[in-house]
């Protein structure tokens, strides 16, 4: 039995996993903005929520994020591009994941394998981006990977069997994705959660400062 931590739960893809991990008998401490009042913006809200937690997590998944935030769409243009909604997503999805990572570094085991990981975007690749749009939460994204990607350097040298990394949920049936994913096929949260603790199950150390979809392919950054 592992036990796992998952920090989002109230959304779409949170609340599949957990379920997904729960039926296999797996422990997991799941924890939401809307029910525990843990807001990933805020870091005395971080510290508090992941402060009152004991012991260690084999899994770590930050599944938290918005695309829509403050009722500010994802731009279609860089001429609509506006600085306050611009640092809003960077404070959800780059900042919020990153401190929930600093102050989860206490609930890593030292002396065996374990795995952190944070939902990304395949937009959020630099590389990949080939139809521009949405740059604030590209953007976004994209920093996130970064945080992940340097954070998991500096953990290589206190906590050698962990593995940290992005994940691409790929475009899931959430209300996250309800007005924008339309055009392309959308996974129901059930199978994607599926696909994601398959991928989960899979990591190795070797694997740390990764970013990969939710076939487990890696994703270029
Ligand atoms: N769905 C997709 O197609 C898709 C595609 C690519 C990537 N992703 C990524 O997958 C992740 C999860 O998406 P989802 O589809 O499950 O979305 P969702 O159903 O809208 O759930 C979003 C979750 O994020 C939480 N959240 C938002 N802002 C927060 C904050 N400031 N502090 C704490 N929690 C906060 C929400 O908490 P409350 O509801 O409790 O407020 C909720 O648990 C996101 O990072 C998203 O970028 C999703």
């Amino acid at each position: 039995m592992k036990r796992a931590l998952v920090i989002g739960e109230s959304g779409g893809i949170g609340r599949a996993i957990s379920k997904s991990l729960r039926a296999r008998g797996d422990e997991v401490v799941g924890l939401s903005r809307s029910r525990d009042l843990l807001d990933v913006t805020n870091e005395t809200s971080v510290e508090r929520s992941l402060g009152k937690l004991e012991g260690t997590f084999d899994l770590i998944l930050v599944a938290t994020g918005a695309l829509v935030i403050n009722d500010q769409k994802p731009e279609k243009s860089i001429k609509s591009l506006n600085a306050a909604a611009l640092l809003d997503q960077f404070q959800v999805n780059a900042v919020g994941p990153a401190l929930v990572l600093k102050h989860s570094i206490r609930l890593m085991p030292r002396d065996r394998s374990c795995v952190f990981a944070a939902l990304s975007a395949r937009v959020g690749s630099i590389s990949d981006n080939q139809i521009g749009g949405w740059h604030s939460y590209r953007s976004a994204k994209a920093a996130l990977n970064q945080l992940i990607r340097g954070a998991s350097i500096e953990l290589g040298r206190t906590h050698p069997l962990a593995c940290c990394v992005c994940l691409h949920p790929g475009t899931v049936e959430t209300t996250f994705s309800a007005d924008y994913g339309k055009s392309q096929k959308r996974t129901p949260a059930p199978a994607a959660a599926a696909n994601l603790v398959a991928v989960m199950d899979q990591l190795s150390r070797k694997d740390t400062g990764g970013f990969f979809d939710y076939a487990g392919k890696s994703i270029p950054w």
